[in-house]
């Protein structure tokens, strides 16, 4: 009861808060497949706690998180983990990359629950790397790597199983202007071969620059730019906007 007919995340009147923090406060946010998408907001304003939820790496409080129609709460953690695996790309707001491990490795691991034999891996993984313009890069250790290229070994760790959906929290948050420019063409590049791609960014322009915009606030979605433009469109000639 899975597949192509449903949107690839489903949040339902998700909340999450820790202590008495509320960090999100139901949350309504449908993503069809094939969209790409900023979510923006303050610090603090709850962006990574709806990445990590849609990501299934964190429960909600309250509400429904559905992923190509599966509601998450309904499963056991060895299908969570498959679902995982197999749908979701994550990149983190600081790389996440292991020290002294090369590019090609922390590539490969993407692949760990693939069953793919490690020779297997590694050659999927040179590919990734090389897609992402770092072919010269695949023996170098993270201390070997300029902040664009770890951002680069980590969206090609995020694809190398060539999931839908690819979350990236901030990704270009802590790069010079010219290494960010570089990583969201390789995610618009993605988002064209077909990926689904969600982008947490600070910046307005890279915000204002992707097809839809959705903006958190205190924990709220303030602002969707896919359901204001239904509802402007819906609107009568003439009527006040
Ligand atoms: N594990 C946690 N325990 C307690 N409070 C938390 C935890 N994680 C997040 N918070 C709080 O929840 C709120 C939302 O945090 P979140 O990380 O989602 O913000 P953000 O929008 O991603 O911010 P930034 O732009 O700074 O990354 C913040 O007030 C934060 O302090
Ligand atoms: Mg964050």
């Amino acid at each position: 009861m899975t597949g192509l007919t449903h949107p690839v995340v489903e949040l339902t009147g998700v909340s999450k808060t820790y202590g008495d923090v509320v960090a999100l406060r139901s949350a309504d946010l449908v993503i069809q497949r094939g969209e790409l998408l900023a979510v923006v907001g303050p610090s603090g304003s709850g962006k990574s706690t709806m990445l990590n939820i849609m990501g299934t790496l964190d429960r909600p409080s309250g509400g429904t998180v559905r992923i190509t129609g599966h509601d998450v709460e309904q499963l056991t953690d060895r299908e969570l983990s498959a679902l995982r695996a197999g749908t979701i790309g994550f990149v983190f707001q600081h790389f996440h990359l292991a020290g002294g491990v090369p590019a090609i490795d922390s590539v490969a691991d993407g692949l760990l629950y693939s069953g793919k034999p490690r020779r297997e891996r590694r050659r999927v993984a040179e590919r990734a790397l090389r897609r992402v313009g770092l072919g010269h890069r695949l023996y170098h250790e993270p201390h070997q790597l300029s902040g664009g290229e770890k951002q680069r070994v980590a969206i090609a760790r995020a694809v190398v199983g060539d999931p839908p959906l690819l979350l990236a929290d901030e990704p270009t948050g802590a790069l010079d202007s010219r290494s960010g420019a570089v990583v969201m063409e390789l995610l618009h590049e993605l988002h064209e071969a077909g990926t689904t791609v969600v982008v947490i960014t600070h910046d307005r322009d890279i915000a204002a620059s992707l097809p839809r915009e959705v903006r958190v606030k205190d924990g709220l979605i303030e602002h969707d730019s896919a359901s204001a433009a239904v509802t402007t469109a819906a609107l009568p000639e003439g009527a006040a906007r």
